[in-house]
């Protein structure tokens, strides 16, 4: 009884196990390890240190607040079905044209400060970008 437990449960064990290296695989044998964890964008650049991706999805930026050094490229991708952009708030420092479904946009910080911003279109929607010497 106790056996037959025991060994019912190091199955299930096995069988997450085996589930967790078949999902891996099916990321795609010819994109790198990092990219895998996005499942439905196989066109991203690699992620390396000095860019960061903002998402935008379900009509909001994610994450919506982000901290980054002096230097950091950040890319904002739309994922919706509608158009939006990426707007300071004030000043010029982002200005984006509307962006359709699939389109990005991307900025490199040059100065240290805080950097609120919206959609023209939809100003609910709203992000800050803080910029770190
Ligand atoms: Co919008």
């Amino acid at each position: 009884m106790f056996r037959a437990s025991r060994k019912s449960v190091l199955g299930g064990v096995f069988a997450i196990a085996v589930g967790l290296v078949v999902s891996l695989g099916c990321g795609g044998s010819d994109s790198n390890p990092a990219s895998s964890a996005r499942d439905d964008n196989t066109s991203d650049p690699p992620p390396d240190s000095n860019t960061t991706l903002v998402t935008i999805q379900n009509s909001s930026f994610s994450p919506t607040s982000l901290t980054v050094k002096v230097g950091t490229q950040v890319t904002w991708r739309n994922n919706d079905g509608i158009r939006h952009t990426v707007t300071s708030d004030s000043g010029g420092e982002l200005d984006s044209p509307l962006l359709s479904t699939g389109n990005s946009y991307s900025h490199t910080f040059s100065t240290a400060g805080t950097f609120p911003y919206h959609c023209t279109p939809h100003p609910f929607m709203t992000g800050t970008v803080v910029v770190e010497p």
